[in-house]
């Protein structure tokens, strides 16, 4: 019998209730930021801009940090306007996931802040 099992890496977010919802992905569906991602799997995650300056899309990670691409300029910027620490928050429309077998990216969303202006 030739089957194929599919390698894969997983995103699993935290719910507000608690609960958790596991989403696998394989290499070919790693294309563009995260928010993408997860809305072509129809899992909503709150948005704004989608260009990395209005921190709607911030979400914690617990896990898999060393699977997604570092941040560019702008959204270290809104991470610092957040006062966030970008090793354990990152927004959504900005990351980009890097393929690595059988990792667990575990995200939640992250609590509101106010922007602070510069
Ligand atoms: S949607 Fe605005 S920073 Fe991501």
């Amino acid at each position: 019998m030739n089957q194929r099992i599919e390698k894969t890496m997983s995103v699993v977010m935290r719910q507000k209730d608690g609960s958790k919802k596991e989403l696998k992905l394989i290499k070919e569906e790693l294309e563009g930021p995260l928010l993408e991602i997860l809305e072509k799997k129809k899992i909503k995650h709150p948005f704004g801009c989608r260009s990395g300056t209005c921190g709607v899309c911030r979400m914690e990670i617990f896990t898999g940090q060393e699977a997604l691409s570092p941040p560019r300029l702008s959204e270290e910027d809104t991470l610092k306007r957040c006062e966030d620490d970008p090793n354990r928050v990152r927004l959504c429309c900005q990351v980009e996931l890097w393929w690595n077998e059988g990792m667990i990216v575990e995200i939640a969303e992250a609590p509101e802040v106010k922007l602070k202006d510069e």
